[in-house]
């Protein structure tokens, strides 16, 4: 299993490009089982969970031909109605498939996602918001059978009793080939579910409220294809910031939009960031050196997002002073704090609050990667710590960030990717450093 192996080395120095949002590509990929006509996607980034969503779709009915950063998608027609079990342990944004299919063939059966590393995470929100939309649905061996009665999504309405951004983006697929109107109360205002209402709306879907907690849908008798530019990633905006930040360095970070940091900014003036536009999507981010500790609590949109409560709880770990975290959105997101603590951290956690004491010296150390955003604290922890971490399991870092290795070691990190553990007799195959 491949691992990194990190020396900390000092500030990182250079130019980082930001690439497309996992997050709104995923959806926007299920967006393709709509229509028969052709919809292409730009600035998609290179990813392991946009290749696990190409495998389904495929498995489908959907035509997918790739390009660089480019992807074309034509759906003539559904040929499959069953998301395995396969595709949706691997990824549960599978889960997406459940509107589209049902928007488009009135049918589909998914299989339950069930728990992941960072909790629970049960759909039953999907179900409930789908059934008020006149589906029925069946539970039969771990999967969700559903059907809409006269093979078509009637419309209705729900409210959401806490918010989902995959329920909302699995209510609004369904919704936009209904029979009739729907509407979606507290629903996600995440950017990435207004990304999606943006490629829909062009697709000819008529949807209102874009960006705010209440979405009326007026179902269409079809869709048409369009092109769209994926919307960049502001969670690997706010990482590559974090990394910048921890190593006191200096990065440019390009394909930006300011807009989209409006969640993290206020943590980031808080802790005296200097953060600058010098050209449109272009930011210049330079770490004060040091900043005091701050309060966190994760919410959904426009809250701090829980996809940077470990990358900042590393930004916690210098501070001057004590910070707190407070996670609210997922039972089992402390599994980087047993890691860091492992480094040297001494961070403790009672309940769903994490305490930082702040002023640490972190030691490399051989570490666990659990999930995607919690093996990226690891890495930003090994590049200010002093010596070398070995960071195992980094497949997680593989399904949401593109080419981590090489943009890092491009500004100067030593990093390499070695595909077999040291310790273990075979040779070391590594790339970058
Ligand atoms: C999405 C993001 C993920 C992010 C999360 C919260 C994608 C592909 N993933 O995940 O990166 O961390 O939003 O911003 O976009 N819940 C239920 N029942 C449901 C659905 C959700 O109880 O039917 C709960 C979840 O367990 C969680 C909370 O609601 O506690 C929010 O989950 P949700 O917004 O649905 O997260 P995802 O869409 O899975």
């Amino acid at each position: 299993m491949d691992c990194f192996r990190i020396i900390g080395n000092g500030p990182l120095q250079g130019v980082v490009e930001i690439n497309g949002a996992k997050n709104a590509v995923l959806p926007l990929i299920a967006c393709g089982l709509l229509t028969d006509q052709e919809l292409f996607l730009e600035n998609v980034p290179l990813l392991g969970d946009v290749h696990c969503m190409i495998q389904l779709v495929r498995s489908l009915g959907m035509e997918v031909t790739r390009a660089d950063h480019s992807l074309t998608l034509k759906t003539p027609s559904v040929t499959n109605f069953v998301a395995s079990y396969d595709y949706v342990r691997k990824m549960r944004a599978s889960v997406l498939v459940l509107g589209a299919l049902l928007g488009r063939c009135g049918k589909a059966t998914v299989s339950l996602p069930g728990g992941c590393a960072i909790g629970p995470r049960p759909v039953d929100l999907h179900i409930q918001g789908l059934e008020a939309f006149g589906v029925h649905i069946d539970l039969v061996n771990g999967y969700i059978v559903a059907h809409a009665p006269g093979g078509r999504v009637l419309g209705g309405k729900y409210t959401f009793p806490k918010v989902s951004v995959g329920g909302t983006e699995n209510l609004l697929l369904a919704a936009v080939l209904a029979k009739g109107e729907s509407c979606i109360e507290n629903a996600a205002q995440e950017p990435e579910v207004s990304d999606l209402i943006e490629c829909l709306c062009k697709m000819g879907a008529e949807i209102e409220g874009k960006g705010t907690s209440t979405l009326h849908i007026q179902g269409k008798d079809f869709l048409n294809g369009t092109r769209h530019y994926v919307l960049p990633d502001r969670l690997e905006m706010g990482t590559y910031i974090a990394a910048a930040l921890a190593t006191k360095g200096e990065l440019v970070l390009k394909g930006c939009n300011g807009e989209l940091m409006a969640s993290y900014k206020p943590v980031l003036d808080q802790m005296g960031v200097l953060l600058r536009e010098v050209q449109p999507s272009v930011f210049h981010i330079k770490s004060p050196g040091s900043w005091p500790g701050f309060h966190i609590q994760t919410q959904p949109f426009p809250g701090f997002p829980t996809d940077l409560q470990a990358q900042f709880m590393v930004l916690a770990l210098f501070a001057n002073s004590a910070s707190s975290i407070e996670e609210n959105l997922f039972e089992n997101r402390f599994m980087h704090v047993a890691e860091l603590n492992r480094m040297g951290a001494n961070i403790t956690v009672e309940g769903k609050t994490a305490f930082i004491p702040g002023q640490a010296h972190l030691i490399g150390a051989p570490v666990m990667a659990t999930d995607l955003r919690a093996s990226v604290s690891l890495v930003l922890a090994a590049l200010a710590a002093s010596g070398e971490t070995i960071v195992r399991r980094v497949y997680h870092l593989d399904r949401g960030y593109e080419d981590l290795v090489g943009k890092l070691s491009r500004c100067g990190a030593q990093i390499e990717r070695l595909t077999q553990e040291p310790g273990q007799t075979a040779p070391l195959a590594h790339q970058g450093v």
